[in-house]
């Protein structure tokens, strides 16, 4: 029988969770209140004494985290989702900052920010981590240059030759591919708070994908390849659930754009955020910026592969083979345990993809419902009712930023990573990865 998993607490002594809520929430809030200061500098009149307000208000929330408050219902700003996050802190009983679901009381305070300027006049649609996440990409020159050198040569160009290639060659490319996309996950920005902008470099890059490459923890990388490498697959469309904008948005980008081009796929859909979230989170808007700023030539003045690369995302966009789309409940505070309840429509939709992937650590917390399971759980265990028999096929590429990670089935494995890292950085240096496969059969 399966051990009762239950979602990580922020009052678990030790956890990520309890240092998140002390150390890192408050950090986030303050950086969120200093960026609408230096915003209102260059706003109008009526918008600068809004923004008072609305630093007080971002004030108070971190005071409220400081002291461990407790967490109140949100109020409501027109969108439906408010309920639902309040009927859950109902279902909760009385919780604080500081004793509360992880899951839950993180998503509500990126909710409750939002709420603050869609409540606002001046402020609607304001994305408070716009600055961060641009100065991020700008940093990620050299790698964003590496990045464009690569799909220009070897998926544009020669190796793959079509769909007639050698299929060992085709499959050399798809774990390549996998591993770009994997490790572009390295980098956001709410962990930048502590490792800061420069350090981006170390992350990124063919150097650091070599270095790390032995670090996943589990692979199921050879799996899915079978998986779409197989003739008789009718379904041609591939999901793929984004996690930040900047140069892990461009390498999601960029996979879609092989999965296209190598004839794994027809459609590639991308899930955006409806609003700033988790600090670097990718919105609709956070594509259009990202091309924008390819596009420019002071930014990134080597050209030579990077015209053609975003020639080719824009042109896959007009044609509509990449698409994007957006949903409330990636917003949401629900762990996809509950994704059929929740949000049965989208439910139904991915159902019918042929393969979703989810980026990152959010998606991979809410898939695994946040549960410090054992980590030899397999993958597809921790996925509850999203598992065996869900009709959905799973893919999850995620760095490991946080306690949970299950699928490191050979115990052999497993304790070399124990004596290893003794405090557990393996869970949250992100360095260490996962590529974990669910067939949803
Ligand atoms: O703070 C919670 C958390 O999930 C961290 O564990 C991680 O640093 C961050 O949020 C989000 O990571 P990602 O962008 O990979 O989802
Ligand atoms: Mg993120």
């Amino acid at each position: 029988p399966e051990p009762a998993i239950e979602p990580v607490w922020t009052s678990q002594e030790g956890s990520m969770a309890r240092d998140t809520a002390l150390n890192r929430w408050p950090r986030i809030v303050q950086a969120m209140v200093d960026d609408v200061t230096f915003a209102a500098k260059s706003a109008n009149e009526p918008q600068r004494l809004e923004a008072e307000e609305l630093t007080k208000s971002l004030d108070s929330i971190r005071e409220e985290i400081v002291a461990d408050a407790a967490l109140k219902p949100l109020e409501r700003d027109g969108s439906s989702d408010i309920q639902r996050y309040n009927d859950q802190l109902v279902s909760l009983g009385t919780v604080s900052w500081l004793n509360s679901p992880w899951l839950f009381a993180e998503c509500y305070m990126y909710r409750r920010v939002q709420s603050l300027f869609a409540r606002s006049k001046g402020w609607k649609g304001y994305d408070i981590f716009k600055r961060q996440k641009d100065e991020s990409l700008v940093k990620s020159r050299a790698a964003v240059e590496e990045l464009a050198t690569h799909f220009v040569e070897n998926v544009m160009n020669a190796r793959l030759g079509g769909r007639s290639s050698h299929a060992e060659e085709q499959k050399l490319l798809f774990l390549e591919m996998t591993q770009i996309a994997l490790w572009g996950n390295a980098t956001d920005l709410s962990l930048l708070s502590s490792i800061g902008v420069d350090e981006l470099g170390s992350l990124q890059g063919r150097n650091a994908i070599e270095k790390n490459r032995r670090n996943v923890v589990d692979d199921a990388s050879e799996a899915v390849w079978s998986y779409l490498a197989k003739p008789t697959r009718a379904n041609r469309r591939i999901d793929i659930v984004l996690d930040n904008a900047g140069f892990e948005l461009l390498t999601d980008l960029v996979y879609g754009a092989y999965l296209l081009e190598s004839g794994q796929a027809d459609y590639v859909v991308f899930s955006v955020k409806d609003f700033p979230w988790f600090v670097s989170d990718a919105t609709h808007s956070d594509i259009d910026s990202l091309l924008e700023h390819l596009d420019n030539s002071v930014l990134f003045p080597n050209r030579k592969y990077i015209e053609p690369l975003v020639r080719r995302l824009r042109c896959l966009f007009e044609a509509g083979s990449m698409t994007f789309r957006s949903h409330p409940f990636w917003t949401e505070a629900a762990s996809f345990h509950d994704f059929e309840t929740t949000s049965p429509g989208l439910f139904k939709c991915l159902r019918s993809s042929a393969l979703v992937i989810f980026k990152g650590d959010l998606n991979y917390r809410k898939l695994t419902m946040d549960g410090l399971w054992p980590h030899e759980t397999p993958f597809r265990a921790a996925l509850g009712p999203l598992g065996a028999g869900s009709g959905i096929r799973i893919l999850a590429l995620r760095t490991n930023k946080s306690d949970v990670c299950v699928g490191v089935e050979d115990p052999v494995r497993l304790e070399s990573l124990t004596r290893e890292s003794p405090k557990g950085e393996w869970l949250r240096d992100g360095k260490h990865a996962v590529i974990s496969f669910s067939d949803g059969s």
